[in-house]
């Protein structure tokens, strides 16, 4: 039912002692053949009188049943795979301190248990489809990568201990409910996505990262996040509230899309976007009040929903263009347009509509255009917009949309293609 590791603190300082430079002097024994699979535990075995291990070492194949264990080695140079052993059900290497490579445990269809009693570094982490393994306790204390998709797990706890890591990644773990992390800084990107529908995400120690995506969290907390270098977005989430007040900064794209019991979004701190601003379908969002210090967007505004008010009074310059669409004809394009009118929004296509009017410029065409309908049921999905011009958008969602799992709806092509459209 469990992944154990740990490091037991005297462990780390005896092993250090003892682990006088033996590289060179590995026996023949200990270097594992570039290629070989083991799968028995007899081959197991063979490395029994080995500290180090130089090579990739790979255990795979249905004849390994029951248990396995790799016992006495405590560092292996080169990576640890166990994949697509589908009889396996517990697997153990207690011993093992350090591995300079990556740990993958993949395909593994009835493991029960995995227990890495030692371990406190190692390069990446790969846990992949593991649908009987229930819970990980580890105290693991150098990590650069760690990507844990398609499992059981229910909690994560061995990992919350990190403190600096490139990649979090940790997806479609169904059992998962809640995440609380002591991770002061993510290099590269941090995802949490298509976990159990009610996983509580908390990132409190955060400092900063470099691109940060949620989806389908049910809630969501980084009380200390204060920049995040490239994007971030919030996708698809069920949290009805989203504090992100200490940050002051996002690098690439904000976007906002489709929380649909999201009512209250607090920004308050955030001065510059370096990237678009994409609000959209967040049905519930009626009062986007939470963005009143923006003073810089560096591309598109995209905002689309049913919302009564959008206020943006810090608001000095955006350097694409402007959609600002909503179906509640209480709220007013007045201050966009005076922004518009001003040259704060320097792209070329400026549309805002809300319930009564709608108003359409289009700088790159000879005469700018205006029109007001009458219409009190103006749609705001995206694709109307195809009055700025901007329906040839090339389908393309680089850059618009924060995280790498990009859902195929035609929704976000549309909502990505225009806030592209407007760059
Ligand atoms: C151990 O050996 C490796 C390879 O020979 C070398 O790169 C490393 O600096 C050595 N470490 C120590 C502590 O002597
Ligand atoms: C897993 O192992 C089985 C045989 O035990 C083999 O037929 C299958 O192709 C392997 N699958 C993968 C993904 O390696
Ligand atoms: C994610 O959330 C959306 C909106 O609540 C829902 O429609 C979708 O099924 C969820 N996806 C997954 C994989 O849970
Ligand atoms: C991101 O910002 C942090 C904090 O300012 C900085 O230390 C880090 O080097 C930046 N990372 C990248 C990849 O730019
Ligand atoms: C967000 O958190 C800050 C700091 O804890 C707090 O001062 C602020 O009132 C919160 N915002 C909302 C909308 O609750
Ligand atoms: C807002 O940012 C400033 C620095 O720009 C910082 O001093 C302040 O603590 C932040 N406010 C919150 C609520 O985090
Ligand atoms: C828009 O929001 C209002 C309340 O703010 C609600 O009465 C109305 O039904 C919503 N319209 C649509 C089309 O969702
Ligand atoms: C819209 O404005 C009307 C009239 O001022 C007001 O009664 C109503 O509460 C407002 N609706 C919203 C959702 O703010
Ligand atoms: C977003 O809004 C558009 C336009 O109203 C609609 O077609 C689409 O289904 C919505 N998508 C989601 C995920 O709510
Ligand atoms: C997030 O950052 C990583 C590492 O720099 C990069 O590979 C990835 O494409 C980024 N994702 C987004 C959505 O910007």
């Amino acid at each position: 039912m469990q992944i154990k590791t740990g490091l037991a603190t005297g462990a780390l300082l005896s092993a250090t002692a003892l682990a006088a430079n033996s590289t060179s002097s590995v026996p023949s024994s200990c270097s594992v053949k570039s290629g070989a699979t083991v799968t028995a535990q007899a081959d197991l075995d063979k490395y029994s009188g080995c500290q180090t291990l130089v090579g990739d070492l790979t255990i795979s194949g249905d004849s390994l049943t029951g248990s396995a264990s790799l016992a006495n080695v405590k560092e292996i140079q080169g990576t640890l795979s166990v994949n697509n052993a589908t009889e396996l059900e517990s697997f153990s290497a207690d011993n093992l301190e350090k591995i300079s490579g990556s740990l993958e445990m993949k395909l593994l269809t009835i493991l029960e248990s995995a227990s890495f009693g030692s371990l406190s570094e190692v390069d990446s982490i790969l846990f992949q489809t593991l649908p009987a393994i229930s819970s990980i306790s580890s105290n693991l204390k150098s990590v650069n990568s760690i990507e844990i998709t398609d499992t059981s797990l229910e909690s994560i706890d061995g990992f919350n201990k990190l403190e600096r890591v490139n990649e979090f990644n940790v997806n479609n773990n169904r059992g998962l409910a809640h995440i609380d992390s002591e991770l002061k800084s993510v290099a590269q990107s941090l995802q949490v996505s298509f976990n159990g529908n009610d996983a509580d995400v908390k990132f409190d120690s955060l400092e900063w990262a470099n691109n940060i995506t949620l989806r389908n969290v049910s809630s969501a907390s980084f009380a200390a996040l204060e920049k995040v270098n490239a994007s971030l977005g919030f996708i698809d989430n069920s949290f009805d509230s989203l504090n992100m007040s200490s940050l002051g900064s996002v690098g690439g794209t904000l976007s906002l899309v489709a929380n649909e019991q999201l009512t209250d979004a607090d920004f308050s701190n955030l001065t510059e976007i370096g990237g678009a601003l994409l609000i959209a379908n967040n049905t519930r969002l009626s009062n986007i009040d939470g963005f009143d210090n923006v003073k810089t967007v560096g591309s598109a505004l995209n905002v689309v929903g049913n919302f009564s008010e959008l206020k943006l009074s810090a608001l000095k310059s955006v350097k694409g263009g402007c959609d600002v669409e909503t179906k509640s004809s209480n709220y007013t394009c007045d201050s966009l347009k005076k922004l518009q009118k001003s040259g704060g929004i320097q792209g070329d296509a400026f549309v805002c509509k809300n319930g009564a009017t709608s108003t359409s410029i289009k700088l790159s065409s000879t005469s700018g255009s205006s029109t007001a309908s009458g219409s009190s049921s103006g749609s705001a999905s995206a694709t109307s917009s195809g009055s700025s011009g901007s329906s040839s958008a090339s389908k393309s969602s680089n850059g618009a949309v924060a995280g790498q799992i990009v859902p195929a709806s035609s929704f976000m092509g549309a909502v990505a293609a225009v806030a592209v459209a407007l760059l």
